[in-house]
């Protein structure tokens, strides 16, 4: 493999991946043809999501970077080697020309925080995307971000209007997206991405058909036993809390 993933924790990409899994096993009842993920980043929580119910259909793969894209393309083709994986260099906003009309699953982690201070930075977030210090670029420019509030409005208001349209000119039979908050935002200094972001999520999380109550008790799972590194509150507020996640069927 050309691309060093070492950055990305596995043991932390299996267990998100785990949550889809269950999630989509409980949640989607039909046969899985075509699926849509978004912005997956250096990261594969989603093809171990796959991967757990045995996917072997056709996987669209959105990302604004090319490295993003070639590194999917092994890692994913490792994981899934049954998977038609077709990869769309664009933005969102721009690609849904390049999917199907009729999607089994639309399936995203963790993409609404990118997809804001993307717009924000424009071409210098895509080119700067793989350098070392690119985590320092991108606090500089929340906490920048966070200053201007009619700014921070109309990027929230773009994204979501982004979803919106996807939603209503596709057939999605299931949404999966999920949003939990950072390590970054329970460290008492920087609350500016999650704050923003979380805006905007519920914003679209509205858009959609949602029981909150039974993705609970289909969250309400733990895939490290009783590990406890797993099993505090941190992580059942967080990641396993419905509040954190859309799934459901767009509302029309
Ligand atoms: C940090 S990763 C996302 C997190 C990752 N899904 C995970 O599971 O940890 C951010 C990715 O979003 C992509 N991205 C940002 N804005 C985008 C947009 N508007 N459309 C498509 N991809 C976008 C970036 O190129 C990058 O690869």
């Amino acid at each position: 493999m050309k691309f060093s993933d070492n950055i990305a924790d596995d043991e932390w990409e299996w267990y998100i991946g785990q949550l889809f899994s269950r999630i989509i096993k409980n949640v989607n009842k039909t046969n899985i043809k075509n699926v849509v993920e978004i912005a997956p980043g250096f990261r594969y929580k989603i093809a171990y999501a796959l991967k757990e119910i045995n996917f072997n259909g056709k996987l669209y793969v959105i990302d604004t970077n090319t490295e993003v894209l070639k590194y999917v393309n092994e890692k994913y083709k490792l994981l899934l080697p049954n998977v038609k994986i077709i990869c769309i260099n664009k933005e969102f906003k721009n690609a849904f020309n390049d999917i199907p009309e009729k999607i089994d699953l639309l399936l995203s982690n963790h993409c609404i925080d990118d997809m804001i201070i993307s717009e924000y930075m424009q071409n210098y977030y895509n080119k700067n995307l793989n350098s070392e210090n690119f985590r320092d670029m991108l606090t500089k420019a929340w906490i920048e971000l966070g200053r201007e509030p009619i700014k921070i409005n109309e990027i929230n208001n773009g994204v979501f209007l982004t979803f919106k349209n996807f939603f209503s000119n596709k057939k999605i039979n299931t949404i999966i997206i999920s949003q939990y908050k950072s390590n970054l935002y329970f460290k008492d200094k920087f609350k500016e991405m999650d704050e923003i972001t979380e805006q905007c999520f519920n914003k679209i999380k509205e858009l959609v058909i949602m029981d909150n109550t039974h993705i609970n008790k289909i969250l309400d799972f733990y895939p490290f036993g009783d590990d406890e590194r797993y099993m505090g509150k941190y992580l059942l507020d967080n990641t396993q809390n419905a509040k954190n996640w859309i799934v459901g069927k767009y509302k029309k």
